[in-house]
């Protein structure tokens, strides 16, 4: 199954696919997890990257495009994959479209996140990501249970770097002047699918399920 989310800055998109991509044991093409592993080690892309997340911007399609594309060749993507944060541009979709085309693929089911934006600034000021393994946990609705410390691997969490609330203001005008046009795109297409992202993180995992196995 090829799947794609969607949504706004703090909709849950990541929160969602390590359980969605548990349950149906499939990888987990995340740019900016690519960007941020990128950023991390140094890498010339990463180094480019870095002028544009850190200002909560897009990073150019061109180097965007390469990564997917690399990525969705992998052998491991034959089974299917979870898209998070990809594509985000009009162009990046029909950049997706080709690629997929090229390997005889077609996406599945767009998944929407919906979340009101004024609920989205204090889910991003208060997330804690865990430098080992990447787990996302918020310090109010989804604290580990030791201060600081990875449920699953001990690890320490962190904050991200775009998480403050002047690069999250530029993060979701981003979304909305060039990702939510998106919505019309996959729209046309009959792919979309809405789900209530303000639910409590099981039952918004639960929705998201039943509709990926067509029981809703
Ligand atoms: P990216 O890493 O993709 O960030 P994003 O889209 O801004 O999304 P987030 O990761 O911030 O939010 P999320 O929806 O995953 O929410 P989460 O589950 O963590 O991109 C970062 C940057 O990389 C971009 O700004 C850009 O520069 C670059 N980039 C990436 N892809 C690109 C592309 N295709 N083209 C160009 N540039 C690109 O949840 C948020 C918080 O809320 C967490 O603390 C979580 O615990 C909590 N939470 C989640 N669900 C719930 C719930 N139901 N109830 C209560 N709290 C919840
Ligand atoms: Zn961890």
């Amino acid at each position: 199954m090829n799947i794609l989310f969607m949504g706004p800055p703090g909709a849950g998109k990541g929160t969602q696919a390590e359980r969605i991509v548990d349950e149906f044991q499939v990888p987990h093409i995340s740019t900016g997890d690519a960007f941020r592993a990128a950023m991390r080690q140094g890498t010339p892309m990463g180094v480019e990257a870095k002028k544009y997340v850190d200002q909560g911007l897009l990073v150019p399609d061109e180097i965007t495009n390469g990564i997917v594309k690399e990525r969705l060749e992998q052998s491991d993507c034959d089974k299917g994959f979870l898209l998070d944060g990809f594509p985000r541009t009009i162009a990046q979709a029909e950049a997706l479209d080709g690629m997929l085309a090229e390997m005889g693929k077609r996406i599945d089911h767009v998944i929407d996140l919906k979340v009101d934006r004024d609920l989205l600034l204090g889910r991003l000021t208060g997330r804690r990501i865990c430098k080992s393994c990447g787990a996302t946990y918020h310090v109010l609705f989804n604290p580990p249970k030791v201060e600081n410390v990875c449920d699953k691997c001990s690890g320490e969490l962190y904050q991200r770097s775009d998480d403050s609330e002047e690069k999250v203001g530029t993060r979701l005008d981003e979304y909305t002047t060039k990702t939510a046009p998106l919505l019309e795109y996959y729209g046309k297409k009959e792919l979309v699918r809405e789900v209530d992202g303000q639910q409590d993180i099981d039952q918004v995992t639960s929705d998201i399920s039943s509709l990926l196995r067509g029981q809703a």
